[in-house]
């Protein structure tokens, strides 16, 4: 591990275009849940389908309000970890830097960084389910009573991709020309299963493009074979280190 890290860090203070790809592991040291952890996943005690589909919206919107009403407060309270801390240091220092999440948390923003594409959208923001109109954070307040209108009295919605929805097509097209502008020196992934097929091509790709791919995650993902070095290890332990190196 040790060698990894030293290797990372030198990767990492020798590039000049850095692509960050994150995924929920990077908000779990912030208290915020991952989807996957068996125990304790957002998704273990509720039914997916209900909570986060077009339909079951349809069906309950003041179910799925009052969850997200919940899950907004948890993201509120929490705040950005070592983790997030050292992704913002990144960006301050590199020439070209993009992180792409599919975190709906808010907290890589509120760490400091400001080159940020949403692909699920954000928890913090409320869609007019009419007119599809983005009202911007805290333009409408996320409290009681549940469904939320619009001004206009209008139903409104997270604006969080759902089941069955398409990914933000602005946050693919951002990294899209991140990659059409130079080849990243270094491609960052951290906190993420991979499990979605756009994450896996832009590592694929990244990495067919001769591009170095560091992985930071305590558990073995579907990335693997892509990588060149693998940080077994948590965001906001192994990031710091490896970002300022001692
Ligand atoms: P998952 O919950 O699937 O996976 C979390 C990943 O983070 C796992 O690989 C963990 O091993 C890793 N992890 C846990 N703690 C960590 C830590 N402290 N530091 C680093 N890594 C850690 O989350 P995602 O891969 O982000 O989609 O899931 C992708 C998407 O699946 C989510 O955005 C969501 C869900 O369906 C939508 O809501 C559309």
């Amino acid at each position: 591990m040790e060698k990894a890290l030293q290797e990372a860090a030198r990767l990492l203070a020798e590039a000049r275009r850095v692509l960050v790809l994150t995924g929920a592991g990077v908000s779990a040291e912030s208290g915020i849940p991952t989807f996957r952890d068996a125990q304790q996943g957002l998704w273990a005690t509720f039914d997916p389908m209900q909570l986060a589909s077009p339909e079951g919206f349809a069906r309950d919107p003041k179910l799925v309000w009052e969850w997200y009403a919940a899950r907004l407060e948890q993201v509120e309270k929490a705040l950005p970890n070592a983790g997030h801390q050292a992704l913002a240091e990144l960006e301050r220092r590199k020439e070209a830097f993009l992180l792409l999440t599919q975190n709906v948390d808010g907290l890589h923003q509120r760490a400091g960084n400001q080159n940020v594409h949403e692909i699920h959208g954000s928890i913090r923001r409320v869609r007019c389910t009419v007119t599809d109109h983005v009202y911007a954070e805290g333009e409408i307040p996320v409290r009681p009573p549940f469904p939320l209108l619009t001004p206009q009295g209008h139903l409104g919605r997270p604006d969080v991709v759902w089941f069955g929805e398409v990914i933000r097509m602005d946050a693919c097209a951002a990294v899209e020309r991140f990659l059409a502008a130079g080849r990243p020196d270094v491609l960052l992934v951290v906190g993420t299963t991979g499990m979605f097929p756009y994450i896996q091509r832009w590592v694929m790709q990244a990495f067919g493009l001769g591009t170095k791919v560091i992985e930071v995650n305590p558990e073995p993902s579907a990335l693997a074979d892509f990588c060149h070095v693998e940080l077994a290890g948590k965001a906001g332990e192994v990031l710091p280190g490896i970002v300022s190196p001692p």
